[in-house]
């Protein structure tokens, strides 16, 4: 592939030339967590609520590049325009965590949750996190997709609607929104996919406000309360915020939490002089601390996503020298349409 031989700053010099030749025919989309050099090059930077709220406000148009992962990706393609095409620049970008739930286990637990309590008892929530099929599930039956910046506004909807609420995938996302509303430990449950019932007492299931699917990211739960302790130990004057994908009684050691916005944000609001402590992807904290010289940045520990780190400027300018052809993120129309009720319900969160 000749692209590969082309040294970065060719790349970036031919990149820079692509975009500049399609103007505003191309809107290239990237997630904190990218390199910072495809950061760099990005038309709009967000977490993911932003960058599926950019998807589908951007009429103008003709081509979406996404670097992020594949759930982002096909976020953004149900959200599009039909005349819009996205695309991404690796294929094999996923999520491990989008991995662990599914369709059919969660449909099974759905029906199970139904037959136990009774139709229209349970409302499903998905985080963003998940493949389409899932979010046209929650569209079909009554839900909301949520991120990690609306959790806590996409679960007080769903209460308004229903007593219970099946959350899926991320438990630790689940658990820190549910305490954040005030549930206690006991209204919260976590279902073993594997497991009749999820390996949940009937009675306990009758208790229960929010049932959390068991995945969670292993990028974030490599976070630990010793890691906090050592830093704290270290850098007394440090504030800790971390992501809301992290375990509980990590974040609530932490002095704040948020999706990768609210940590940008967090950063820059933070006064000259301070140090701050992040919890979250690595290649997010590495530029922050580049971006903000008169603060001490740093990590919590090393942990990085591979499968965001699998876009880069080679296949970056790749995509762009075949747009319209290479790897366009396609969504089924039935899927699609119930996927976009969710995701609708979302965007539309007060
Ligand atoms: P944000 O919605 O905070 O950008 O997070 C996405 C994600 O995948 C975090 O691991
Ligand atoms: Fe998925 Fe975790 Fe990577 Fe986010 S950091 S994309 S949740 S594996």
């Amino acid at each position: 592939m000749k692209e590969a031989r082309l040294s970065d700053e060719e790349l970036i010099e031919k990149i820079r030339a692509r975009k500049e030749e399609l103007g505003s025919r191309l809107l290239i989309l990237s997630h904190h967590y990218q390199r910072k050099e495809i950061v760099a090059l990005g038309d709009f930077i967000g977490d993911s609520f932003e960058l599926s709220r950019k998807a589908a406000q951007d009429r103008e148009c003709r081509y979406i590049v996404f670097c992020g992962v594949h759930f982002m990706a096909q976020s953004a393609a149900i959200l599009a325009n039909p005349q819009q095409v996205v695309q991404i620049p690796d294929e094999e970008a996923g999520c491990r965590m989008a991995d662990m739930a599914d369709i059919y286990t969660v449909g099974s637990a759905y029906r199970q949750l139904e037959a136990l309590l009774g139709s229209g008892e349970v409302i499903p929530v998905a985080y963003m996190n998940s493949e389409a099929d899932l979010k046209a599930f929650c569209g079909e039956n009554s839900g909301i997709v949520c991120t990690s910046s609306n959790a806590d506004k996409a679960l007080k909807w769903a209460f308004e609607r229903a007593q219970k609420v099946l959350f899926f995938p991320d438990r630790h996302l689940g658990h820190n929104t549910g305490f954040g509303l005030g549930l206690s430990a006991e209204q919260m449950l976590v279902w073993s996919p594997d497991k009749p019932l999820g390996g949940n007492d009937p009675d306990a299931l009758k208790r229960a406000r929010l049932i959390l699917w068991d995945g969670f990211c292993h990028v974030h739960t490599r976070f630990t309360c010793d890691h906090i302790k050592q830093r704290r130990a270290r850098f007394p004057e440090a504030k800790i915020i971390v992501h809301p994908e992290c375990p509980r009684e990590v974040v609530a050691m932490a002095d704040a939490f948020g999706s990768t916005s609210r940590i940008e944000k967090y950063v820059k609001e933070a006064p000259s002089g301070s140090t701050i402590i992040i919890g979250t992807e690595i290649n997010l904290i590495e530029r922050l601390a580049l971006a903000y010289p008169d603060k001490k940045v740093l990590d919590l520990d090393r942990s990085l996503c591979p499968n965001m780190f699998k876009i880069n400027l080679a296949n970056l300018f790749e995509t762009l020298e075949h747009l319209g052809e290479m790897n366009v993120v396609r969504v089924d129309e039935a899927i699609k349409a119930g996927a976009r009720v969710a995701l609708d319900r979302m965007l539309s969160l007060a």
